[in-house]
Protein backbone atom coordinates (compact mmCIF):
# COMPACT_ATOMS: atom_id res chain seq x y z
CA UNK A 1 0.00 0.00 0.00
CA UNK A 2 1.24 3.68 -0.90
CA UNK A 3 1.99 5.62 1.84
CA UNK A 4 -1.16 8.10 2.39
CA UNK A 5 -0.10 11.10 3.88
CA UNK A 6 2.64 13.16 2.74
CA UNK A 7 5.52 12.63 4.73
CA UNK A 8 7.23 16.47 4.75
CA UNK A 9 10.64 16.23 2.68
CA UNK A 10 12.71 16.89 4.98
CA UNK A 11 15.47 17.17 2.59
CA UNK A 12 14.60 20.18 1.65
CA UNK A 13 15.55 21.39 4.98
CA UNK A 14 19.13 22.56 4.62
CA UNK A 15 20.44 21.88 7.86
CA UNK A 16 19.94 18.14 7.16
CA UNK A 17 21.29 17.82 4.37
CA UNK A 18 24.31 19.85 6.03
CA UNK A 19 24.17 16.98 8.71
CA UNK A 20 24.08 13.93 6.29
CA UNK A 21 27.51 15.45 4.49
CA UNK A 22 28.73 16.03 8.01
CA UNK A 23 28.33 12.65 9.39
CA UNK A 24 30.43 9.56 7.29
CA UNK A 25 28.46 6.75 6.34
CA UNK A 26 29.02 3.51 7.91
CA UNK A 27 32.40 1.96 6.92
CA UNK A 28 33.70 -1.27 7.42
CA UNK A 29 33.80 -2.86 10.69
CA UNK A 30 36.16 -1.65 12.98
CA UNK A 31 37.16 -0.03 16.20
CA UNK A 32 36.04 3.57 15.57
CA UNK A 33 32.40 2.73 13.83
CA UNK A 34 30.39 2.13 16.82
CA UNK A 35 28.81 4.95 17.35
CA UNK A 36 27.68 5.19 13.63
CA UNK A 37 23.46 4.01 13.45
CA UNK A 38 23.29 0.61 11.66
CA UNK A 39 22.26 1.08 8.03
CA UNK A 40 18.38 0.48 7.34
CA UNK A 41 16.43 -1.43 4.59
CA UNK A 42 13.03 -0.71 3.99
CA UNK A 43 10.85 -2.94 1.80
CA UNK A 44 7.69 -1.22 0.46
CA UNK A 45 4.14 -2.48 0.02
CA UNK A 46 1.87 -3.54 -2.91
CA UNK A 47 1.02 -0.93 -5.26
CA UNK A 48 4.39 1.52 -4.06
CA UNK A 49 7.71 1.39 -5.47
CA UNK A 50 11.05 2.04 -3.97
CA UNK A 51 10.88 5.21 -5.58
CA UNK A 52 7.87 7.06 -4.12
CA UNK A 53 7.93 10.07 -2.60
CA UNK A 54 6.28 8.60 0.36
CA UNK A 55 9.39 6.10 0.98
CA UNK A 56 11.78 8.60 0.12
CA UNK A 57 10.41 10.70 3.38
CA UNK A 58 10.46 7.74 5.44
CA UNK A 59 14.14 7.38 4.85
CA UNK A 60 14.91 11.08 5.60
CA UNK A 61 12.97 11.21 8.90
CA UNK A 62 15.07 8.09 9.89
CA UNK A 63 18.23 10.18 8.55
CA UNK A 64 16.73 12.56 10.40
CA UNK A 65 16.12 10.60 14.13
CA UNK A 66 19.83 9.24 13.72
CA UNK A 67 22.22 11.36 11.43
CA UNK A 68 24.45 8.96 9.17
CA UNK A 69 22.15 6.43 8.57
CA UNK A 70 22.63 4.50 5.47
CA UNK A 71 18.94 4.27 3.84
CA UNK A 72 18.51 1.32 1.31
CA UNK A 73 14.89 0.89 -0.23
CA UNK A 74 14.27 -2.92 -1.43
CA UNK A 75 13.50 -3.09 -5.00
CA UNK A 76 12.66 -5.30 -7.84
CA UNK A 77 13.99 -3.15 -10.74
CA UNK A 78 15.59 0.22 -10.90
CA UNK A 79 12.55 1.24 -13.05
CA UNK A 80 9.98 2.60 -10.75
CA UNK A 81 7.36 0.89 -12.94
CA UNK A 82 8.65 -1.93 -13.10
CA UNK A 83 9.07 -2.19 -9.34
CA UNK A 84 5.80 -1.60 -8.96
CA UNK A 85 4.42 -4.36 -11.29
CA UNK A 86 6.68 -6.59 -9.14
CA UNK A 87 4.38 -5.96 -6.21
CA UNK A 88 1.69 -7.79 -7.87
CA UNK A 89 3.20 -10.37 -10.02
CA UNK A 90 5.86 -12.33 -9.09
CA UNK A 91 7.24 -15.16 -7.47
CA UNK A 92 8.07 -14.13 -3.64
CA UNK A 93 10.81 -16.76 -3.27
CA UNK A 94 12.57 -15.33 -6.15
CA UNK A 95 11.82 -11.42 -4.84
CA UNK A 96 13.20 -12.51 -1.31
CA UNK A 97 16.18 -14.18 -3.30
CA UNK A 98 16.82 -10.94 -5.51
CA UNK A 99 16.66 -9.04 -2.29
CA UNK A 100 19.44 -11.04 -0.29
CA UNK A 101 21.53 -10.34 -3.49
CA UNK A 102 21.14 -7.13 -4.01
CA UNK A 103 22.27 -6.62 0.16
CA UNK A 104 24.74 -9.05 -0.10
CA UNK A 105 26.76 -7.21 -3.08
CA UNK A 106 25.90 -3.92 -1.79
CA UNK A 107 29.67 -2.15 -0.91
CA UNK A 108 28.12 -0.89 2.39
CA UNK A 109 25.78 -2.57 3.26
CA UNK A 110 27.53 -6.15 3.10
CA UNK A 111 30.13 -4.71 5.38
CA UNK A 112 28.04 -4.06 8.30
CA UNK A 113 28.35 -5.61 11.51
CA UNK A 114 24.13 -5.88 11.48
CA UNK A 115 21.54 -3.73 9.79
CA UNK A 116 17.67 -2.52 10.87
CA UNK A 117 14.73 -3.54 8.60
CA UNK A 118 11.40 -1.81 8.00
CA UNK A 119 8.77 -3.25 6.47
CA UNK A 120 5.41 -1.92 5.39
CA UNK A 121 2.36 -4.32 4.53
CA UNK A 122 3.56 -6.94 2.82
CA UNK A 123 7.16 -5.80 2.40
CA UNK A 124 6.96 -6.77 6.51
CA UNK A 125 6.65 -10.45 5.74
CA UNK A 126 9.01 -10.49 3.00
CA UNK A 127 11.93 -9.16 5.33
CA UNK A 128 10.72 -11.90 8.03
CA UNK A 129 11.70 -14.52 4.88
CA UNK A 130 14.99 -12.37 4.47
CA UNK A 131 15.72 -13.05 8.03
CA UNK A 132 14.98 -16.63 8.15
CA UNK A 133 16.59 -17.20 4.53
CA UNK A 134 19.30 -15.04 4.05
CA UNK A 135 20.41 -12.65 6.76
CA UNK A 136 23.61 -11.97 5.81
CA UNK A 137 24.20 -9.06 7.00
CA UNK A 138 21.79 -10.22 10.27
CA UNK A 139 19.09 -8.04 10.93
CA UNK A 140 19.43 -6.77 14.60
CA UNK A 141 15.19 -4.81 14.28
CA UNK A 142 12.85 -5.70 11.96
CA UNK A 143 9.72 -3.07 12.62
CA UNK A 144 6.96 -4.15 10.60
CA UNK A 145 3.28 -2.43 9.91
CA UNK A 146 0.65 -3.49 8.94
CA UNK A 147 2.05 -6.81 7.73
CA UNK A 148 0.06 -9.69 6.90
CA UNK A 149 2.33 -12.48 9.19
CA UNK A 150 -0.65 -14.81 9.22
CA UNK A 151 -1.49 -14.08 6.05
CA UNK A 152 -4.97 -12.41 4.03
CA UNK A 153 -8.61 -14.40 4.14
CA UNK A 154 -9.66 -11.91 1.42
CA UNK A 155 -8.36 -10.25 -1.31
CA UNK A 156 -8.73 -6.05 -1.80
CA UNK A 157 -10.41 -4.77 -4.34
CA UNK A 158 -8.81 -2.71 -7.01
CA UNK A 159 -9.13 1.20 -7.91
CA UNK A 160 -10.61 0.96 -11.73
CA UNK A 161 -8.06 2.67 -13.12
CA UNK A 162 -5.16 0.60 -11.45
CA UNK A 163 -4.63 -2.03 -14.41
CA UNK A 164 -1.98 -4.14 -13.30
CA UNK A 165 -3.85 -4.82 -10.24
CA UNK A 166 -7.05 -5.76 -11.75
CA UNK A 167 -5.49 -8.63 -13.85
CA UNK A 168 -3.37 -9.48 -11.47
CA UNK A 169 -7.05 -10.08 -9.40
CA UNK A 170 -8.49 -11.27 -12.03
CA UNK A 171 -6.11 -14.46 -12.24
CA UNK A 172 -6.84 -15.10 -8.78
CA UNK A 173 -11.04 -15.70 -9.30
CA UNK A 174 -10.84 -19.19 -8.25
CA UNK A 175 -7.72 -20.25 -8.70
CA UNK A 176 -5.66 -19.02 -5.63
CA UNK A 177 -4.20 -22.49 -5.08
CA UNK A 178 -3.10 -22.98 -8.81
CA UNK A 179 0.11 -23.24 -9.09
CA UNK A 180 0.14 -20.47 -12.47
CA UNK A 181 -1.35 -18.32 -9.65
CA UNK A 182 1.07 -19.08 -7.09
CA UNK A 183 4.33 -18.92 -8.99
CA UNK A 184 2.96 -15.20 -10.24
CA UNK A 185 0.63 -13.64 -8.06
CA UNK A 186 2.15 -11.99 -5.24
CA UNK A 187 -0.68 -11.50 -2.96
CA UNK A 188 -2.02 -15.39 -3.42
CA UNK A 189 1.55 -15.88 -2.08
CA UNK A 190 0.34 -15.12 1.38
CA UNK A 191 -2.96 -16.06 0.77
CA UNK A 192 -4.12 -18.17 3.91
CA UNK A 193 -7.72 -19.01 4.13
CA UNK A 194 -8.18 -21.35 7.45
CA UNK A 195 -11.14 -22.56 5.44
CA UNK A 196 -9.04 -24.00 3.26
CA UNK A 197 -6.27 -24.97 5.23
CA UNK A 198 -5.19 -27.99 3.81
CA UNK A 199 -5.13 -26.70 0.69
CA UNK A 200 -3.17 -23.79 1.94
CA UNK A 201 -0.62 -26.00 3.53
CA UNK A 202 -0.60 -27.90 -0.21
CA UNK A 203 -0.38 -24.91 -2.34
CA UNK A 204 1.10 -22.40 -0.26
CA UNK A 205 4.23 -20.64 -2.49
CA UNK A 206 5.57 -18.41 0.63
CA UNK A 207 3.88 -18.16 3.86
CA UNK A 208 3.02 -22.00 4.62
CA UNK A 209 7.01 -22.06 4.70
CA UNK A 210 7.94 -18.99 6.23
CA UNK A 211 5.60 -19.95 8.46
CA UNK A 212 7.16 -23.27 9.15
CA UNK A 213 3.54 -24.78 9.22
CA UNK A 214 4.48 -27.80 6.93
CA UNK A 215 5.36 -31.22 9.40
CA UNK A 216 8.64 -30.51 8.47
CA UNK A 217 10.02 -27.80 10.13
CA UNK A 218 13.21 -25.43 9.53
CA UNK A 219 15.31 -25.57 12.13
CA UNK A 220 17.33 -22.20 10.59
CA UNK A 221 14.15 -20.42 10.28
CA UNK A 222 13.42 -20.52 14.38
CA UNK A 223 17.26 -20.02 14.75
CA UNK A 224 17.64 -16.90 12.40
CA UNK A 225 14.04 -15.28 14.04
CA UNK A 226 15.17 -15.91 17.71
CA UNK A 227 18.65 -14.46 17.13
CA UNK A 228 16.98 -10.41 16.48
CA UNK A 229 17.03 -8.17 18.80
CA UNK A 230 13.88 -7.28 18.06
CA UNK A 231 10.57 -8.33 16.23
CA UNK A 232 8.02 -5.34 16.19
CA UNK A 233 4.35 -5.66 15.07
CA UNK A 234 2.25 -2.82 14.20
CA UNK A 235 -1.04 -3.16 13.65
CA UNK A 236 -3.08 -0.08 12.14
CA UNK A 237 -6.38 0.39 14.64
CA UNK A 238 -8.99 0.71 12.16
CA UNK A 239 -7.18 -1.28 9.02
CA UNK A 240 -10.04 -1.46 6.87
CA UNK A 241 -7.75 -2.69 3.89
CA UNK A 242 -6.13 -6.38 5.39
CA UNK A 243 -8.58 -9.18 6.00
CA UNK A 244 -8.23 -9.76 8.96
CA UNK A 245 -6.14 -7.01 10.42
CA UNK A 246 -5.08 -9.02 13.25
CA UNK A 247 -2.47 -10.67 11.01
CA UNK A 248 -0.15 -8.06 11.69
CA UNK A 249 0.11 -9.62 15.17
CA UNK A 250 0.39 -13.21 13.72
CA UNK A 251 -3.32 -14.24 15.24
CA UNK A 252 -5.67 -16.61 13.83
CA UNK A 253 -9.30 -15.45 12.92
CA UNK A 254 -10.86 -17.97 11.91
CA UNK A 255 -14.43 -17.56 11.30
CA UNK A 256 -15.59 -14.85 14.65
CA UNK A 257 -13.09 -16.95 16.59
CA UNK A 258 -9.78 -14.92 17.29
CA UNK A 259 -6.89 -16.78 18.22
CA UNK A 260 -3.82 -14.15 19.93
CA UNK A 261 -0.23 -15.80 19.09
CA UNK A 262 0.68 -16.47 22.37
CA UNK A 263 -2.61 -19.27 22.54
CA UNK A 264 -1.30 -20.69 19.11
CA UNK A 265 0.94 -23.71 18.15
CA UNK A 266 3.30 -21.51 16.35
CA UNK A 267 4.08 -19.90 19.21
CA UNK A 268 3.71 -22.51 22.35
CA UNK A 269 5.30 -25.08 19.78
CA UNK A 270 7.89 -22.48 18.86
CA UNK A 271 7.48 -22.87 14.94
CA UNK A 272 10.00 -19.78 13.99
CA UNK A 273 11.46 -18.76 17.04
CA UNK A 274 9.12 -15.99 18.37
CA UNK A 275 8.26 -17.70 22.15
CA UNK A 276 12.14 -17.83 22.23
CA UNK A 277 12.47 -14.05 21.08
CA UNK A 278 9.51 -12.82 23.38
CA UNK A 279 10.98 -14.41 26.39
CA UNK A 280 14.26 -12.37 25.70
CA UNK A 281 11.85 -9.37 26.01
CA UNK A 282 12.07 -8.99 21.73
CA UNK A 283 8.84 -9.37 20.30
CA UNK A 284 6.04 -6.28 20.65
CA UNK A 285 3.38 -5.87 19.71
CA UNK A 286 2.05 -2.61 18.83
CA UNK A 287 -0.94 -0.63 17.58
CA UNK A 288 -1.02 2.68 15.58
CA UNK A 289 -4.19 4.55 15.18
CA UNK A 290 -5.74 5.21 11.68
CA UNK A 291 -6.47 3.09 8.82
CA UNK A 292 -4.03 0.95 6.69
CA UNK A 293 -0.57 2.39 6.25
CA UNK A 294 -1.71 5.71 7.67
CA UNK A 295 1.50 6.73 9.14
CA UNK A 296 2.03 9.34 11.32
CA UNK A 297 5.77 11.31 11.61
CA UNK A 298 5.22 10.80 15.36
CA UNK A 299 4.97 7.23 15.67
CA UNK A 300 7.87 6.88 12.83
CA UNK A 301 10.23 8.89 14.88
CA UNK A 302 9.32 7.05 18.03
CA UNK A 303 9.81 4.02 16.44
CA UNK A 304 12.82 4.93 14.92
CA UNK A 305 14.31 6.94 17.99
CA UNK A 306 13.71 3.58 20.40
CA UNK A 307 14.42 0.56 17.78
CA UNK A 308 17.30 1.73 15.43
CA UNK A 309 20.22 3.79 15.39
CA UNK A 310 24.29 3.18 16.51
CA UNK A 311 24.95 -0.97 17.29
CA UNK A 312 25.73 -0.06 21.29
CA UNK A 313 22.22 1.97 21.80
CA UNK A 314 20.68 -0.16 24.67
CA UNK A 315 17.02 -0.71 23.90
CA UNK A 316 14.70 -0.50 26.99
CA UNK A 317 14.29 -3.57 28.83
CA UNK A 318 10.84 -4.77 28.00
CA UNK A 319 8.44 -5.92 30.69
CA UNK A 320 8.22 -9.43 31.72
CA UNK A 321 6.12 -11.82 29.51
CA UNK A 322 2.29 -11.79 30.50
CA UNK A 323 0.12 -14.29 28.55
CA UNK A 324 -2.50 -12.73 26.58
CA UNK A 325 -3.39 -10.10 23.75
CA UNK A 326 -0.05 -8.27 23.49
CA UNK A 327 -0.55 -4.39 24.43
CA UNK A 328 -3.63 -3.27 23.29
C1 LIG B 1 20.07 -17.90 8.90
O1 LIG B 1 20.94 -16.81 8.98
C2 LIG B 1 22.30 -17.15 8.84
C3 LIG B 1 23.09 -15.90 9.06
O2 LIG B 1 22.74 -15.30 10.26
C4 LIG B 1 22.53 -17.71 7.47
O3 LIG B 1 23.90 -18.11 7.35
C5 LIG B 1 21.66 -18.87 7.27
O4 LIG B 1 21.81 -19.33 5.96
C6 LIG B 1 20.22 -18.48 7.52
N1 LIG B 1 19.38 -19.61 7.32
C7 LIG B 1 18.88 -19.89 6.16
C8 LIG B 1 17.97 -21.05 6.09
O5 LIG B 1 19.13 -19.25 5.17
C1 LIG C 1 9.17 -20.02 -7.15
O1 LIG C 1 10.55 -19.92 -7.38
C2 LIG C 1 11.32 -20.93 -6.73
C3 LIG C 1 12.79 -20.60 -6.94
O2 LIG C 1 13.05 -20.41 -8.30
C4 LIG C 1 10.94 -22.29 -7.27
O3 LIG C 1 11.67 -23.30 -6.61
C5 LIG C 1 9.45 -22.50 -7.02
O4 LIG C 1 9.04 -23.72 -7.59
C6 LIG C 1 8.65 -21.38 -7.63
N1 LIG C 1 7.26 -21.53 -7.21
C7 LIG C 1 6.29 -21.93 -8.03
C8 LIG C 1 4.92 -22.10 -7.41
O5 LIG C 1 6.46 -22.10 -9.20
C1 LIG D 1 -11.36 -23.00 11.01
O1 LIG D 1 -12.68 -23.34 11.36
C2 LIG D 1 -13.23 -24.37 10.54
C3 LIG D 1 -14.72 -24.52 10.86
O2 LIG D 1 -14.97 -24.35 12.23
C4 LIG D 1 -12.45 -25.66 10.77
O3 LIG D 1 -12.96 -26.68 9.95
C5 LIG D 1 -11.01 -25.40 10.41
O4 LIG D 1 -10.22 -26.53 10.70
C6 LIG D 1 -10.45 -24.21 11.17
N1 LIG D 1 -9.13 -23.91 10.62
C7 LIG D 1 -8.06 -23.76 11.38
C8 LIG D 1 -6.79 -23.47 10.66
O5 LIG D 1 -8.10 -23.86 12.60
C1 LIG E 1 10.18 13.94 13.70
O1 LIG E 1 11.58 14.12 13.73
C2 LIG E 1 12.04 15.15 12.87
C3 LIG E 1 13.55 15.15 12.89
O2 LIG E 1 14.02 15.24 14.21
C4 LIG E 1 11.46 16.49 13.33
O3 LIG E 1 11.86 17.51 12.45
C5 LIG E 1 9.93 16.39 13.32
O4 LIG E 1 9.38 17.56 13.85
C6 LIG E 1 9.48 15.21 14.14
N1 LIG E 1 8.04 15.07 14.00
C7 LIG E 1 7.22 14.83 15.02
C8 LIG E 1 5.76 14.78 14.72
O5 LIG E 1 7.63 14.64 16.15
Amino acid sequence: MAIRNQLRLLLTAGSLVTAAVANPLPKPLGDDTDDLPLPLVIWHGLGDTYAAEGIRGVGELAEAIHPGTLVYNIRMDDDASKDRSATFLGNVTEQIEKACADIAAHPILSTAPAIDALGFSQGGQFLRGYVERCNSPPVRSLVTFGSQHNGISAFRECPTSDWVCRVAMALLKGNAWSSLVQSRLVPAQYYRNPEQYDQYLEHSNFLADINNERAAKKAEYKENISKLENLVLYMFADDKTVVPKETAWFEEVNGTEITPLRARKLYSEDWIGLRELDRKGGLQFKTAPGDHMELSEKVLNETFAEFFGPLKLKNKVSPPVQLGHGDL
